[in-house]
């Protein structure tokens, strides 16, 4: 008899664990990777850095929310597990929430992926301002004092703010960069959304911040490229292209990818150079933005390197000629 009550209670502890793992991972929601490189320069994302209140209402695709969170809060240095924003004593005390028209989202940068925290639709409590609640994405910093484990009530807020602060300006230079329009946002209930989330005592609702494509603007691709450009007449016909070129150790093999005619993106997909790879690093985008070679300068101090990547580029682009 001893022995049937212990095997019942062996199988509903089993039951009970495959049932909880599978709740579990219904919660987890993966994110495609994040881009790491590329984009608008630094400079010119800063020129462009502002508050946008005229959020348009046109969804944000995964991809760039993905992008988004890394660039907010994502781990930089897997090897340390370090992050995109700096955070004091590397207590790394600010969580990052993604509050959405479909439920409330925590974002897990070691894991880069999201872990649905509720159902509910919480916007509207994430600011005061109506355009808040319209929102497609709504971040909401929150400081866990747990994780501060010496500091004093007064460090604690002084350092949830200047933490949530590095992670804000990170996200408003994304946005930038990407034509996105962001508002960071102090004027909401804090109290109110904690208590709307289920905050724990020792965790608290620092800001929140309103992200969308601007609403006077068309939503452009992430990787679309100047305005002015964009509107001339195709230039290559579309598709994947390879070319190559010798570079100082052996070949340089890039593909370039033509969408809409227009040269969307420039991968560096075989190489041997052991340094500077600043050229590899910085010529494809510079090229992408130039779409084409023509007066795109080899990088000081890769002369041999540079001038391999844009022979490889211009053989690529004379199989892209219409
Ligand atoms: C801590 C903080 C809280 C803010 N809270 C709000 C807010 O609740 N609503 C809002 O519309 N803008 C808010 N802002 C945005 C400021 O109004 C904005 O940064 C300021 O007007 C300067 O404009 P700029 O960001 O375009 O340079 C806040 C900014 C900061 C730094």
């Amino acid at each position: 008899m001893r022995e049937l009550r212990r095997f019942g209670l062996a199988l509903a502890c089993v039951i009970m664990a495959t049932s909880c793992a599978a709740a579990d991972k219904e919660a987890l929601v993966p994110l495609p990777p994040p881009r790491q490189e590329g984009g608008m320069p630094l400079m010119e994302a800063l020129a462009r850095r502002q508050s946008q209140r005229d959020l348009a209402p046109t969804p944000v695709s995964e991809e760039t929310l993905s992008s988004l969170l890394w660039a907010a809060a994502g781990i930089n240095r897997p090897e340390s597990g370090k992050r995109t924003a700096p955070s004091a004593r590397n207590w790394q005390g600010i969580d990052v929430y993604v509050a959405r028209a479909d439920g409330l989202f925590l974002y897990e940068p070691r894991e880069h992926r999201l872990r649905r925290v509720l159902k509910e639709d919480v916007r509207e409590a994430a600011g005061k301002q109506p355009f808040v609640a319209q929102a497609p994405i709504v971040l909401i910093y929150v400081a866990d004092a747990s994780r501060m484990p010496d500091a004093s009530a007064d460090a604690v807020a002084f350092y949830s703010a200047t933490d949530t602060g590095f992670i804000s300006q990170n996200v408003y230079l994304f946005c930038a960069a990407n034509r996105l329009a962001t508002v960071v946002i102090g004027w909401l209930d804090k109290e109110a959304l904690a208590r709307r989330i289920g905050l724990p005592e020792n965790r608290r609702v620092v800001l929140s911040q309103a992200i969308g494509h601007p609403a006077k603007e068309p939503a452009p691709e992430p990787d679309a490229k100047p305005a002015a450009v964009a509107k001339e007449a195709p230039r290559w016909r579309d598709g994947a292209y390879r070319g190559s070129a010798r570079g100082y150790v052996d070949d340089i093999v890039v593909e370039v990818v033509v969408r809409d005619g227009l040269v969307r993106n420039v991968t560096v997909v075989e190489h041997k150079e052991s340094r500077p790879l600043r050229a590899l690093r910085d010529l494809p985008r510079r090229i992408a933005m130039a779409q084409g070679t023509d007066g795109v300068d080899a990088v000081t101090g890769a002369t041999v390197t540079s001038d391999a990547l844009l022979e490889a580029v211009r053989q690529a682009l004379a199989k892209a000629a219409p």
